[in-house]
């Protein structure tokens, strides 16, 4: 089939080369034209495991085409997908003037009729919206345009593998025309029949790839359900941390056990910085406004979120409780990205953290496998290092905030040795915390023990709520309600 692709981003990508190598003659555009005229000469504006392959060999078979006409665009595909950005507004609800846009673009363009599927996330009863706007916009030229909804649920750093492998594809329609279409769009992949360039023949087979029909609307909601979902499942565990950390056990055991049950699962349950990304936090906004809106009672996707807020300022209470004095101090970061395998770094809890430290006075050096010269033009300020040992050099601190799988098998007795302080704040859990002290570094998970591997006790515990609530600006509140005498000042160790 011929498919056209309105925005080249993480999504547009990875859905248009994939539809090509599944067989596709798939054209895409952008209105960023700098970023056509990098893909035209065979660059990618993204990582993303096993992308280049893909694009560069469906290119060079003439399955893949990208254009910066975007009237060219529209008119070369039967199926158009919306793959544009919805980016939080100031009140959280999503930006919808890009999918506006292609509305526009599509009825002013089309010579014929076409099928236009929102793959974009976009918030329920947007594709009502699309229709009519598609109607309006559309009724000199005499043409009718077909609407679905086709959520992606690709994770970036294994998106290539995720489209290709999906455990589900959920399309909403409104008639079964519309269905046999996209049936037919993914009928190599329900088929299993494709070859599959990334596992040599090896293909996950405990992927069933089962084809979900729903109606527009609840196609819709199953893309914000499901991304609030595991948004409320990152701030549970992040919940259980603070309670480990305060009394003395260890998160990393407790969601283990939690994991075993198959009604709760394994996954995403991992205790840490929080959650960052450019949707789990504007996901679960948006979907706060849309109950809103609908009079429905968000307070616990609003938890979920204030639980993820705080997580950077309580990361900073330890290291501070640690380097009693931050200014000047020379700290090192690994990571940038808001997660492993990827460059991206919107709404990276390392951003915040930098932003932080900065104002602290805090000497940063940093490294990340893939996302410095993305990072580069927001804080030209800090040092770039070249590799994770420079990063380690006479630092006083290392910070761990992004959970790459090479920071595990560093040379730790190395970095020792070049740091002026052992000391590891490991804001992923990613090392091992005994095999860390043996090395001889002051090591700090996150909900774990304090670093005696001893519950932290009751007076230390009342110092760090302290410190806590003075630095979320909550001491009044919690004065009022505990009618406790305010402690002067923050309380700081070593
Ligand atoms: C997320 C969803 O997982 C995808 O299913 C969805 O298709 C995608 O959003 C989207 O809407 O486009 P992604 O943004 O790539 O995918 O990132 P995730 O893997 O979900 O991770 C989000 C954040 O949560 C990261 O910062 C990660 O470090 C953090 N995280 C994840 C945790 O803190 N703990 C965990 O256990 C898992």
């Amino acid at each position: 089939m011929k498919i056209s692709i309105l925005g080249c981003g993480y999504v547009g990508l990875v859905t248009g080369a994939c539809l090509a190598e599944i067989g596709h003659e798939v054209m895409c555009t952008d209105n960023d034209l700098c970023k056509i005229q990098t893909l035209q000469q065979g660059t990618l504006p993204i990582y993303e495991p096993h992308l280049d392959e893909i694009v560069a060999r469906n290119t060079e078979d003439g399955r893949l085409k990208f254009t910066g006409d975007m009237g060219e665009a529209v008119r070369f595909g039967d199926a158009v997908f919306i793959c544009v950005g919805t980016p939080p507004l100031e009140d959280g609800d999503a930006d919808l003037s890009a999918i506006d846009n292609c509305a526009r673009l599509i009825a002013e363009e089309s010579r014929g009729t076409k099928l236009v599927i929102e793959k974009s996330t976009v918030p329920m009863q947007t594709g009502e919206k699309l229709k009519r706007a598609l109607a309006i916009y559309s009724r000199n030229s005499g043409y009718s345009f077909t609407v679905a909804s086709n959520p992606e649920f690709l994770q970036e750093g294994t998106a290539v593998s995720d489209f290709l492998h999906p455990d589900r594809i959920v399309i909403g329609v409104d008639n079964k025309s519309t269905e046999r279409q996209l049936r037919e769009i993914y009928r190599p992949i329900i088929e299993h029949s494709l070859v599959c360039p990334i596992h040599n023949g090896n293909c996950p087979l405990d992927r069933s790839s089962r084809f979900v029909v729903t109606s527009i609307n609840s196609a819709e909601l199953i893309k914000h359900s499901c991304n609030s979902f595991l948004a409320l499942k990152i701030s549970y565990a992040n919940l259980i941390a603070d309670i480990c950390e305060n009394m003395g056990a260890d998160v990393q055991e407790v969601v283990h056990a939690m994991g075993l049950d198959p009604r709760i699962g394994p996954d995403f349950l991992r205790a840490g910085l929080g959650f960052g990304g450019f949707c789990l936090p504007k996901d679960i906004q948006a979907f706060i406004r849309l109950g809103e809106k609908a009079g429905v009672d968000v307070s616990l996707l609003k938890n979920a979120e204030s639980v993820n807020k705080r997580r950077i300022d309580s990361f900073l209470a330890k290291i501070r409780q640690a380097l009693w004095v931050l200014k000047d101090k020379r700290i090192g970061i690994l990571g940038l990205a808001f997660k492993a395998n990827t460059d991206d770094i919107r709404f990276a809890p390392a951003m915040e953290l930098i932003r932080k430290l900065q104002q602290e006075r805090v000497h940063l050096q940093v490294y990340d496998p893939q996302a410095m010269e993305k990072t580069k033009p927001l804080f030209p300020a800090i040092r770039y290092c070249t590799d994770p040992y420079e990063v380690a050099e006479k630092a006083e601190a290392l910070l761990i905030v992004t959970e790459w799988a090479e920071f595990k098998t560093l040379d730790w007795k190395r970095v020792r040795d070049l740091m002026l302080r052992p000391l590891v704040m490991d804001g992923r859990n990613l090392l091992e915390s005994a095999k860390m002290k043996a090395l001889g570094f002051e090591y700090h998970g996150v909900g774990k023990p304090n670093a005696d591997g001893l519950p932290v006790g009751n007076a230390q515990r009342k110092k760090l709520r302290n410190v806590q609530l003075m630095r979320f600006g909550a001491v009044e509140r919690y004065q009022a309600t505990n009618r406790a005498k305010p402690s002067a000042k923050p309380v700081v160790g070593l």
